[in-house]
């Protein structure tokens, strides 16, 4: 990734960093002022992207703050609920059809009180908070396998932001929550070929929703199963 990918972010975090860069190396920050304050000239700042993008040492000082300046967040939605109805409206979006979107509003609205472990959502929020990714984390996923539990749920990238790791952060996020709730193990049921072995996961079965469609379930131990316990 070079300066022209991260300048597509605009972002204040990477100006910063870069302010904090050529402070650190350069002593006094030429010209462009502080970009923290309103004197900060973007033009000036913008040139000296131009020239400092030739440096290997810049390069490399970007590749390091990548996940800094692409800073997606991810929250669960019990303490976010004032985000309730844009979730609602977006896992709709990705997994529903005209008919079921009061299917997705009574999951989701059960699943914000805080006191209840499962189910809960999550969304992957970009810096201006727009949602760019979802999971969920539910009691039961595939009805054939009503003894297996908890299940990983609709993971979803928007198309934009596909192939920068978002996905493979959901899933880490996922297996941490699930380990923080007790569980030792997290399944899933997919039809991708090929994306769960690279996350890590083990195809465990195949296995049968309502409409006999069989799918693959894939099975990841969590934190918590992988933790030794503490010495007495
Ligand atoms: C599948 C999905 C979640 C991946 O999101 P992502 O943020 O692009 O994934 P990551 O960036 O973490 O991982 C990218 C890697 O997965 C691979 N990958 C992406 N989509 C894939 C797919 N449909 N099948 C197999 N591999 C896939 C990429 O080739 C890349 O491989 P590499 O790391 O070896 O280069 C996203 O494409 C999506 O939302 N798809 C539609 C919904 C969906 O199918 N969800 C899964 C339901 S089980």
């Amino acid at each position: 990734m070079c300066v022209k990918d991260y300048a597509r972010f605009n972002s204040p975090v990477l100006i910063h960093e870069i302010y904090c860069w050529v402070q650190i190396r350069e002593g006094a920050v030429p010209g462009f002022g502080d970009p923290g304050n309103s004197a900060f000239q973007a033009p000036i700042f913008d040139g000296l992207l131009r020239y400092l993008q030739k440096s290997l040492t810049f390069c490399v000082f970007l590749e390091t703050i990548k996940d800094k300046v692409m800073n997606t967040r991810i929250v669960e939605l019990s303490q976010s609920p004032e985000l309730a109805g844009k979730a609602v409206d977006f896992f709709w979006k990705c997994w529903g059809n005209d008919k079921n979107f009061a299917f997705y509003e009574d999951c989701i609205v059960h699943s914000l009180d805080k006191n209840v472990p499962l189910p809960k959502f999550y969304l992957a929020l970009d810096q201006g908070d727009r949602i760019i990714g979802t999971y969920a984390l539910l009691t039961n996923d595939l009805i054939s396998r009503q003894d297996l539990m908890p299940w990983l749920a609709c993971l979803f990238v928007a198309e934009e932001h596909r192939n920068q790791g978002i996905a493979g952060r959901l899933l880490e996020h996922g297996l941490k929550e699930a380990g923080d709730k007790g569980f030792e193990k997290l399944y899933l049921y997919t039809d991708l070929v090929n994306f769960y072995e690279r996350k890590g996961w083990r195809h465990l079965c195949n296995g049968y929703n309502v409409g006999m469609l069989e799918v693959k379930i894939y099975v990841r131990e969590t934190a918590r199963a992988t933790t030794p316990p503490p010495e007495k």
